[in-house]
């Protein structure tokens, strides 16, 4: 494994600095070339750049979710003393799916999981067809506005609460929640940001825990009912019932992140966003396309359970280990011309959803939202382009996304 003899690399500098968080794709091609895992000794990370070092990881039962296992961890109940507000930020925030090992990720899993099978998900369709529509109806033309303020953000958020049967009247508050949860999972949370997280996620949990009373008996609330029976017949208790929700809920961030990204880069590749007008049946490649070349996410966790080898390099139990998702979803030992953007490629082993049994649960619902919000737009506008630079978001090194997207349609 090269990261012995490579150079060290300033990892906090470079994962935090805003040039690279607004295009992080030189730098890391710089250092996967130089191998496709490497250690920060002075953390003791382990930072994975290569598809197939990350394919091995994320399906090794030796490798879990659960960041109380990790040594230097801000969850473990010894580091209480040393920073308190992040040890209660995360216990409040540990118990749900996504921070589980089994057996407990397969309990809680198997409950939210019929609702997301592949034969629940097309149903939807009308659905998010109508509330796409609607925004695109109310946005200008012939004058610069932000995509991401004018219909990015409220695409996904809509859908989900639709699903989840919550007012329109809670939109607002919604939002805030997300916005602050966003936070959590990323490497420079102030104090601040902590204190307004714990705030969004307890002020979550209480709506949540009344809403779900007031859905009780309410057949048509299918996610609402599941959560309900696993609650009664005690499959989950209340706090893991109350996070799994919020996780389910908040988990839209992330379509709003691929839908601003997608728009992106199908503008600034005017010849491929042509070939996609021609050929709408290209449309589920060039999702896909999009995922892989612009990701909504930087970077995937996992946490050694017990030491895990990979390529003659031993990852100690209780390591931290951050996979660099615009890394691997550019290597060139996976995709050939990884660097270019080709709405038609296939095979396409994008990465953006994870992979063995954490692989997101929203997933064939993100794909399809995002299916039916650019079909809707390029159906309606013959003409979409830029009208200023676009800001990525800077303060946000767990996501990827953009903060602003300023464009012009007509038809
Ligand atoms: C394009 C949009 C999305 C992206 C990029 C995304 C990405 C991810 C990633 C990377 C993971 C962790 C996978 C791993 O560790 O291997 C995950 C898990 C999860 N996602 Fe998503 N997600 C998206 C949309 C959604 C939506 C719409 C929902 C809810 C309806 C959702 C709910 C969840 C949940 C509950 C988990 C935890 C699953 C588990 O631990 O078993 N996600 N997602």
């Amino acid at each position: 494994m090269s990261e012995l003899a490579a150079p060290a690399i300033d990892w906090w500098t470079m994962l935090t600095d805003p040039d690279y968080l607004a295009n992080p794709h030189p730098d890391l091609k710089r250092i996967r070339e130089m191998g496709p895992v490497h250690l920060d000794e002075p953390s003791g990370i382990y930072f994975v750049l290569g598809h197939e070092a990350f394919s091995a990881m994320v399906r090794a039962p030796q490798m879990g979710r659960d960041t109380r296992l990790w040594t230097n961890g801000w969850s473990r109940p010894e580091s209480k003393a040393r920073d308190p507000l992040s040890f209660e930020l995360f216990s409040e925030f540990q118990r749900q799916m996504v921070n589980s090992d089994p057996p407990d990720h397969r309990r809680m899993r198997d409950v939210y999981e019929k609702a997301f099978r592949p034969a629940e998900i097309p149903p939807l369709r009308p659905m998010i067809e109508a509330e796409a529509r609607r925004l695109a109806d109310s946005l200008p033309e012939g004058e610069p506005f932000d995509f991401m303020t004018a219909f990015a953000n409220h695409l996904p958020l809509r859908v989900v609460r639709n699903l989840f049967q919550i007012s329109p009247d809670m939109d607002p508050e919604l939002a805030r929640w997300n916005a602050a949860l966003v936070k959590i999972g990323d490497i420079m949370m102030s104090r601040e940001q902590k204190l307004e997280a714990l705030e969004a996620l307890r002020a979550y949990k209480s709506f949540l825990r009344g809403h779900l009373e007031t859905q009780r008996g309410n057949a048509d609330n299918k996610l609402m009912m599941l959560a309900l029976e696993a609650l009664d017949y005690g499959t989950m208790d209340e706090d893991e019932t109350l996070n799994n929700l919020k996780g389910l809920i908040s988990g839209n961030e992330t379509t709003v992140n691929v839908l601003g990204n997608g728009l992106l880069t199908l503008i600034r590749n005017p010849g491929q966003l042509q070939c996609l007008r021609d050929n709408p049946d290209l449309m589920r490649t060039a999702i896909e396309e999009i995922m892989r070349h612009e990701p909504a996410i930087n970077f995937i966790l996992r946490v050694a359970i017990e030491d895990f080898e990979y390529g003659g390099m031993i990852i100690p139990a209780g390591s931290l280990v951050l996979a660099l998702i615009c890394a691997i979803n550019r290597d060139p030992a996976r995709f050939e011309n990884a660097e270019s953007f080709d709405i038609a490629r296939r095979p396409n082993a994008q990465i953006i959803f994870g992979g063995g049994p954490h692989v997101c649960i929203g997933a064939s619902l993100a794909r399809l939202e995002v299916e039916v919000a650019l079909s809707v737009l390029l159906e309606r506008f013959s003409r979409i382009e830029l009208a200023g630079d676009p800001v990525w978001w800077t303060d946000r090194t767990n996501q990827r996304g953009l903060e602003s997207l300023p464009v012009m349609f007509g038809r």
